[in-house]
């Protein structure tokens, strides 16, 4: 019987499979750079061909290192960067507009005119999330403004729309299914998540046609099968979340009060709050943990930009540093940052202060200020961000929290880790498997088909790599942390 998981994790920088046995071991995966344009300031966008022929291509190299066949692959699970609009051609499968990434920044004016009408109040009631370029729909309605006649064709039922998961979707089922979850659907500012429903008012106030629109399921769910030809037998695709919502369920965080933290390209904390929505008051997202079996459980999230992405710009913007693993050797080179900050506000300020229009900034340099400094300031921004989300939970539950499971690619670092421990001052844990996202989208997929058996099967699965304990006084703590404070004040725009 067909007993091994192929996860699909398709994220903004890379694309990656990976091949997981009925034990949730990886067994064979592989990866692809994606690449990114940057046609104007502050504007991301991915050829939506791109991500599916990466994709395909990683899906085929790591079925083929994995020693088992296609056919012994029981279900898929994909999991994706959230927010990312494509719209595509209905009959032809053709895209009609590069893909407008999470990051863009283009539609910051649209967003303040939505604002200064007075129409957050409804949006945070509805969608959990609030008025910023981050969310879908924004992006959807600049293409249909934008490209020549696409408003009618839309109108039409002639175009549709999906997150990159009811992209790839698409295409592995050959165009037979145009279908999305639960999370990524609660991303877009269109999808009303406590009554599960794509909202008119919505739709009306971002002017989009309600035929662009694909149909939304749990997260383990029927979502199709995969045409034979693309990967050597008909695969069902059986599992479907947002990247963020994928690494709760590999984190395990099902319990009320469990909160991760996951480090790719940005950072995003979600604490898992139970089967009620509840509205932030400190400007965090009220978002879809998951739904399964038609039962949904909410989180509080709070989303940092960049993360990764700073360290990235250490090595292909100031070439500080060869490989990003060099990060934490250089950093390692100075006892502290000498004073200095690295607010990476390259693509604005996310949670808990939401301004597109900031940008990043270097500051409290002196002449003393080296390398090691700023590479030890890019890896301290992580903890300075992540602080700042701990901050708005606490105020929001009422209780502070007293670990934090991480995972992502930049954890690898332990001097992030042990920063993030001393300037949070809680417990930080490191999970064995810390591509915690496609482990999540393979246990959702395993679920639906059987090869796991539901949630306490995969929590007894859980386990720790390594605890970071907080080592470092209190005063020196909040003194850094009062600098962290000073310096993203001097980068803000105050447009909120
Ligand atoms: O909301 C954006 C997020 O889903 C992107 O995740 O892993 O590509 O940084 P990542």
């Amino acid at each position: 019987m067909a007993s091994h998981i192929l996860a699909i994790d398709q994220g903004t920088t890379s694309s990656r499979a990976i091949v997981f046995d009925a034990d949730g071991h990886a067994v064979a995966s592989a990866q692809k750079d994606l690449t990114q344009h940057f046609p104007a300031d502050g504007w991301v966008e991915h050829d939506a061909t791109d991500i599916w022929m990466d994709t395909l291509a990683v899906c085929r190299r790591a079925i083929a290192d994995s020693g088992v066949t296609a056919g012994d692959i029981a279900a898929i699970g994909i999991t994706n960067q959230r927010e990312t609009a494509i719209l595509w051609d209905r009959a032809s499968g053709a895209p009609v507009h590069r893909a407008i990434v999470w990051q863009d920044r283009r539609t910051a004016p649209l967003c303040r005119d939505l604002r200064t009408g007075g129409h957050e109040p409804l949006i945070r009631r509805k969608t959990g999330l609030l008025i910023d370029p981050y969310f879908s729909a924004t992006k959807v309605a600049w293409m249909l403004d934008h490209v020549d006649g696409l408003r009618t064709r839309a109108e039409a039922g002639e175009i549709c729309f999906g997150t990159v998961d009811s992209w790839l979707l698409w295409n592995l089922t050959g165009g037979a299914v145009h279908a999305t979850d639960a999370t990524n659907a609660a991303r877009t500012l269109l999808f009303d998540i406590r009554t599960h429903r794509w909202d008119d008012d919505l739709l009306a106030l971002f002017t989009i046609p309600r035929a662009v629109l694909p149909e939304v399921r749990d997260n383990a769910a029927d979502f199709g099968t995969t045409v034979p030809d693309l990967l050597g037998a008909p695969i069902p695709v059986a599992g479907m979340a947002g990247d963020q919502h994928a690494a709760v369920v590999g984190q395990c965080c099902f319990d009320a009060g469990m909160i991760k933290s996951t480090y790719g390209t940005g950072a995003f904390a979600l604490l898992t709050i139970g089967e009620t929505f509840v509205e932030s008051r400190n400007r965090l997202l009220t978002t879809i943990a998951y739904r399964l079996d038609g039962r949904t459980v909410y989180a509080m999230e709070g989303s940092i930009f960049v993360a990764g992405a700073a360290v990235q710009w250490l090595r292909d913007g100031l070439g500080l540093i060869a490989t990003a693993a060099e990060s934490e050797a250089l950093a390692g080179q100075v006892p502290d940052s000498g004073g200095c900050y690295l607010v990476p506000a390259f693509t604005g300020l996310g949670a808990p202060y939401w301004d597109p229009d900031a940008r990043g900034a270097l500051v409290g340099l002196t002449r003393d200020t080296g390398r090691a400094h700023v590479a030890r300031a890019t890896l301290e921004a992580q903890g300075y961000q992540t602080r700042d989300l701990m901050e708005a939970m606490t105020a929001d539950s009422g209780t502070a929290p007293v670990s934090l499971r991480v995972d992502g690619g930049l954890v690898a670092n332990d001097m992030a880790c042990q920063f993030l421990a001393d300037v949070l001052d809680i417990q930080v844990e490191r999970p064995a498997v810390i591509e915690t996202t496609a482990l999540g989208a393979a246990y959702l997929a395993g679920f639906q088909v059987g090869v796991f058996q539901g949630l306490d099967d995969l929590s007894h699965r859980w386990s720790r790599d390594r605890m970071f304990t907080p080592d470092m006084p209190a005063d020196r703590r909040e003194r850094l942390y009062a600098g962290w404070a000073a310096a993203v004040r001097r980068v803000m725009t105050g447009d909120r």
